[in-house]
């Protein structure tokens, strides 16, 4: 067994731990994991990245094998070791080889002989109610159905395509370079893998990556130069940047400052510009009202898991409750700063009523300043079967073939007349 071997194993282990503890994102933590070679990077990120796509089968699995629960960290090593054989193509000696060698010295009789018959087993069946924790599922059998709930986990195994927002509409050499198929939300979708720093238009901020869900809020918002535009959680940036790159004079605000810097870094390399203020939107000293507002509210992120799979394991049902209180807050400033005749825009990526149908509702109840302004079918290119019937967008990640992200969107417009 090569050095390397285990170096990347034992990253994927430490990002596994990290991802399922609420350490923060993969991402996170494996740039924590210290000077890895790319190739181990790569690795590392995808092995951690099919566990958690595979987590409840595995575990499942795990369970029907182990009498109890072995100490730390074997369970997570086992998890890893089938994702290595059963998901990334890798022979069962060296899933095997390496699981054992990483397990504590005196568990690795244990470990060897548990991964041996998970491995004469064989892939562990894939039934949607195991893809997702079963309270979540539970959730969503009971806000969407049986046969959505199942289609919904069943998008948790698929590995998505990227996803581009160009910055002015798709010239075909820019999509033919990145190889990308143009959807009809503009979006550039991409099977290409690696850096995307290195592709095709990066480097000349000729696009930005974004979920074609994801990309639908600001469209609908449809800013127009001239007007003025607040993006009221604005980092990363993606939404600021289509805002901007629309024309509208932009104000980009975002409580977190270390957050803000990826805006302003991804304002510089696009070439677009926007006011950035960091500040927490329910106290923003300033008087101005803007013709159009977005709030893309913090929110559980159960929609974003093709991308985030670590979401669904760490989100807890306490959490939802104490979120939809912060959307509250954050939606009657929202209308504080939407000038008359001005429009709002509120998206969440959740697939929970709670965040969504139930705070759209809640909100035209509270303002009645505010009525809804239902989106039109095709709008922005949105998926037909997302639009429900109050002109409200839920999307759901089965939406689209190749998938997108869960999002729930709507759109409301102060009355009385622009200021
Ligand atoms: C869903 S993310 C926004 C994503 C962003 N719109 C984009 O497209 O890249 C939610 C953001 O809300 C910010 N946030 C949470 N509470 C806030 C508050 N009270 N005031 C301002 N920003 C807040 C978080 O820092 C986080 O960046």
């Amino acid at each position: 067994m090569t050095d390397t071997a285990l170096i990347a194993r034992k990253a994927a282990l430490a990002v596994l731990e990290a991802a399922l503890a609420r350490r923060g994102g993969l991402d996170e933590a494996l740039a924590g994991q210290g000077r890895l070679t790319a190739q181990d990077r790569a690795f590392a990120r995808a092995l951690a990245m099919a566990t958690l796509r595979h987590l409840g089968p595995i575990d499942r699995a795990l369970d029907r094998l182990l009498a109890k629960e072995p100490p730390a960290p074997v369970r997570s090593l086992l998890r890893l070791g089938a994702a290595q054989a059963f998901w990334l193509d890798v022979p069962d000696f060296a899933a095997v080889d390496t699981t054992v060698e990483l397990a504590p010295r005196p568990l690795r009789g244990l470990t060897n002989a548990v991964m041996r018959n998970l491995l004469r087993a064989g892939r562990p069946p894939m039934a949607p109610e195991d893809l997702a924790p079963p309270w979540l599922y539970a959730r969503w059998r009971a806000a969407w159905g049986e046969a959505e709930a199942a289609a919904i986990a069943a998008a948790i195994s698929e590995e998505p395509a990227t996803d581009l927002t160009p910055k002015s509409p798709v010239d075909a050499a820019l999509a033919a370079a990145l190889e990308a198929e143009v959807l009809a939300t503009g979006t550039l979708r991409t099977r290409r893998r690696g850096d995307v720093a290195t592709w095709p238009g990066f480097a000349d901020g000729r696009w930005w990556v974004q979920d074609a869900a994801a990309s639908l809020p600001a469209q609908l918002l449809a800013a127009r130069a001239g007007e003025s535009a607040l993006d009221l959680c604005a980092a990363p940036g993606g939404k600021t940047l289509q805002l901007a790159a629309a024309g509208a004079a932009v104000t980009a605000l975002d409580r977190s400052a270390s957050r803000l810097k990826r805006v302003g870094a991804a304002l510089a390399r696009t070439g677009l510009s926007a006011e950035v203020v960091a500040a927490d939107a329910a106290a923003w000293p300033d008087a101005r009202t803007f013709d159009a507002v977005l709030l893309d509210a913090p929110c559980s992120a159960t929609g974003t898991f093709r991308r985030h799979p670590d979401v669904l394991w760490n989100a807890r049902p306490g959490d939802i409750a104490s979120l939809v209180g912060a959307q509250q807050a954050l939606l009657a400033a929202a209308a504080r700063r939407t000038a008359p005749g001005g429009r709002l825009v509120y998206s969440v990526c959740s697939l929970e009523r709670e965040e969504g149908e139930d705070q759209a509702r809640g909100f035209l109840a509270a303002h009645d300043d505010f009525a809804l302004d239902p989106i039109a079918p095709g709008e922005a290119g949105a998926p037909e079967r997302s639009l429900a019937s109050q002109g409200v967008l839920r999307i759901l990640p089965h939406h689209l073939p190749g998938g997108l992200d869960g999002f729930f969107i709507a759109r409301f417009r102060r009355t009385g007349q622009s200021g």
